[in-house]
């Protein structure tokens, strides 16, 4: 069983980074191969908006987008994880919806049978970064509402998260969720 992250958040040290390392690692307790991709770490460019993806085999352009994008579809379960930036995801889990675009337009989805959405903000901006990430989910994932995990919550500092306590245990919660959903649907 394969979980994969993908974080918006550039802070290795932030709250976002450190709450998917909760999840992660609880869910490896449970026997799941875990990996964490931090697309800033990335070179991850804005869809050109050449829209004739369909024509080609591979996007046109030559980044880590193309390998991200198949970790993402074999993944059995897919943690989104991002910052709050001016009331939305962050610019780079934005690219990287954006560039989600050459799988639609060739009918493909993620495999994945259970998402993770795990969210900070200092204090706004909550529920329109998490309406992106349902509308994005809705396009790109074939789950049912039931098996969307959804921790959310405040932290401004890098790693102030570690401080609120209930919520760390939110996201280690989430990751053991993923993973008993996993097993029930198998
Ligand atoms: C460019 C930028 C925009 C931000 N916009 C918001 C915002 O709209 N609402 C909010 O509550 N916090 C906002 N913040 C604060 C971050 O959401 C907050 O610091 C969060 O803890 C960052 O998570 P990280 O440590 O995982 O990177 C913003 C921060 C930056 C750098």
């Amino acid at each position: 069983m394969k979980l994969l992250a993908i974080v918006g958040s550039p802070r290795l040290k932030g709250n976002t980074n450190y709450l998917v390392e909760q999840s992660l690692e609880e869910a490896a307790k449970l026997g799941a191969e875990t990996e964490k991709i931090i697309l800033s770490q990335y070179v991850v460019n804005p869809c050109l908006g050449h829209e004739d993806c369909a024509s080609y085999d591979a996007c046109r352009q030559k980044d880590d987008t193309g390998w991200i994008l198949d970790r993402f579809c074999e993944a059995d379960g897919v943690i989104l994880a991002t910052p709050v930036y001016y009331y939305n995801v962050s610019a780079q889990m934005k690219i990287f919806i954006d560039r989600n675009y050459f799988l639609y337009t060739h009918d493909r989805k993620t495999r994945a049978g259970v998402v993770g959405i795990i969210m900070v903000a200092e204090s706004l901006g909550i529920e329109d970064t998490l309406h992106t990430l349902k509308q994005f989910i809705d396009e790109s994932f074939s789950v049912k509402e039931d098996r969307i995990f959804i921790v959310s919550g405040y932290a401004g500092r890098p790693g102030e998260v570690k401080n609120n306590l209930s919520l760390v245990e939110e996201a280690r919660k989430l990751g053991r969720q993923m993973v008993e959903s996993l097993r029930m649907e198998a």
